[in-house]
Order: C-alpha cells, then structure tokens, then sequence
C-alpha cells in the first residue's frame, strides 16, 4: 500500500504540489493525468522519495518512503520520463537489460542461465526479444523504450512506476503495451502506477484514474468519474474530448485496416 498524505511540494517559492493525499492499494493500475507542468513527474518522484516535500509524507507499506527504498528498492521498478542513457554505448541488448541485476559487479561477467532466461522473458513479453543480442544503438526509439521496460522488469518489482512509457511507441503497440500492464497489476499482484496523455486509453485499461493539476482534482474508479467536467477543470474549459475506441471508423489508422 502506498500513502501520500497532505504532500507539498515547492520548487523556488512556486508550490507545484498542492496538499495531495491519496492510498494506492497493492495489485491497482493507476492512470496520471494531467496538462504539462501540472507536477506529475514531481507526484511519482516523490513517492519514490527523490523529491523532497516541505510538508506531508509518503508510506510505502507503513514504512516511510526513505526507509522502505533502503531496505527494499528493487521492489521498486521506475521508468523515468527522461532516462540518462546513453544509447551509443557500445553494449548489446543483453548487457543494456541484465545490467540491472549486476551492477555492483559490471556487466562484463558471465551470465547464469537463469538470468539469460529472464532477460529473454522480459524482452519477449515487451516484444523485442529478437533484437537481443542487437547493439543498442541499432534500435528504434520505441524499441529502446521496450528494452527499458525489459530492465524495469529484472528484480520483478512489487511497484512499477512508469511516467510515460509510451512517447516513443506506436499505435497498435501501445495497445498490446496496456493489456500487458493490466495483465501484470492482475496476475503478478503488482502495483503499477503509469503517467500518460493518452487519454482514451488510461480511462479504458487502468483501475484507477488520478487527475492532477497541482491539487489532486479526482481520483476514482475508471467508470465513475465524469470526464468531461473533471478534464475541462484540469485541462482548461477548451478542452474537446474525443476518445478513439478500438475500431473507431474515424481514425486513419484503422481506416488504413479497412
Ligand atoms: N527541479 C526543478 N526545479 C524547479 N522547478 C521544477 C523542477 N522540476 C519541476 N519543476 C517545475 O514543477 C512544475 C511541475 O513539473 P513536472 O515535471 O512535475 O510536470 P509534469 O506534470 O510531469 O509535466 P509534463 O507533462 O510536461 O511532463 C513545472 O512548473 C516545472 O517547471
Ligand atoms: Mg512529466
């Protein structure tokens, strides 16, 4: 169980968080949604304790969020926005993922069996599986996000935090992409807490749906909250909602399937 509790967070004298509670409970797929700049990067690194709120705390497991990452970090699994990686490295597919398992020992060792069967796993599961043992620099971008996911995956993490896993990836993917992750929050019992703009598809595949605009302006059931009023206070009165259901005549790539 994740809880936030009266959180706020200020970046020079400017409050981008403002007072946010909320209990994420295990085995939930959560949804963020909110307009650039309304705090969430900021939300989900503050429940992973790299930001520090001026008021408010984050428990994970009843344990505060400092204390819980020292003794358990790799249940946590986090895809950051922006990732530091350099992707010219001269390093295979294999060595980008495991190096996840053998930090502290350099990626130069030999593999066990067991470890080249989880790689594997992980990278068939986000699809890539034939790129393994590719360098990295061969990827498409969405490839190399797909990897990334791959190596969230390693310690198979009891939490997965993912801010916009999808930027880089395509239309038919990304919908393979939510089932996988509703897939996981249901068998695996995993909590996985995902930022995106896709709007249309956080509503159809999570449980729950967050909207965050500095204050926490919902945060319910998928099927529960009336979207059209929720967005336009978070997104601003112009917003136009139109969500695209799988088949929508409407959109060109499905019209490309006719
Ligand atoms: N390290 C920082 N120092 C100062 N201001 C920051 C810092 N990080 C974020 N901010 C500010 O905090 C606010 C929230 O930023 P945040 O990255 O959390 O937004 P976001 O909702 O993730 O936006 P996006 O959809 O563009 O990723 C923004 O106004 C941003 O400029
Ligand atoms: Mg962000």
């Amino acid at each position: 169980m994740i809880e936030v509790k009266n959180l706020t967070v200020v970046f020079d004298e400017k409050i981008v968080l403002d007072d946010i509670s909320m209990k994420i409970g295990k085995g939930e797929f959560v949804g963020i949604l909110g307009p650039n700049g309304a705090g969430k990067t900021t939300l989900v690194k503050s429940i992973l304790g790299l930001e520090k709120p001026v008021k408010g705390s984050v428990k994970i497991d009843g344990v505060d969020v400092d204390e819980y990452i020292k003794a358990n970090g790799a249940r946590i699994g986090y895809l950051p926005q922006y990732a530091i990686v350099n992707w010219n490295m001269p390093i295979r597919v294999v060595d980008a993922v495991m190096i996840e398992k053998v930090k502290p020992f350099g990626i130069f060792r030999k593999y066990s069996k067991s470890e080249m069967e989880s790689v594997r796993y992980w990278l068939s599961v986000f699809g890539v599986e034939d790129k393994m043992y590719d360098y990295i620099k061969e990827l498409s971008g969405g490839q190399q996000q797909r990897v990334s996911l791959a190596r969230c995956m390693m310690h198979n993490p009891e939490i997965l935090i993912l801010d916009e896993p999808n930027t880089a990836i395509d239309a038919v993917y990304n919908t393979r992409l939510y089932g996988i992750l509703k897939e996981l929050s249901r068998k695996n019992s995993m909590t996985i807490i995902m930022v995106s703009h896709d709007i249309g598809a956080v509503t159809k595949y999570v449980d729950e749906i967050m909207c965050l605009n500095v204050k926490l302006h919902c945060h319910g059931k998928s099927g529960s909250i009336n979207f059209s009023d929720v967005l336009k206070e978070v997104y601003g009165k112009d917003m136009e909602i139109v969500i695209h259901e799988d088949g929508c005549k409407n959109c060109a790539f499905n019209k490309d399937k006719q």
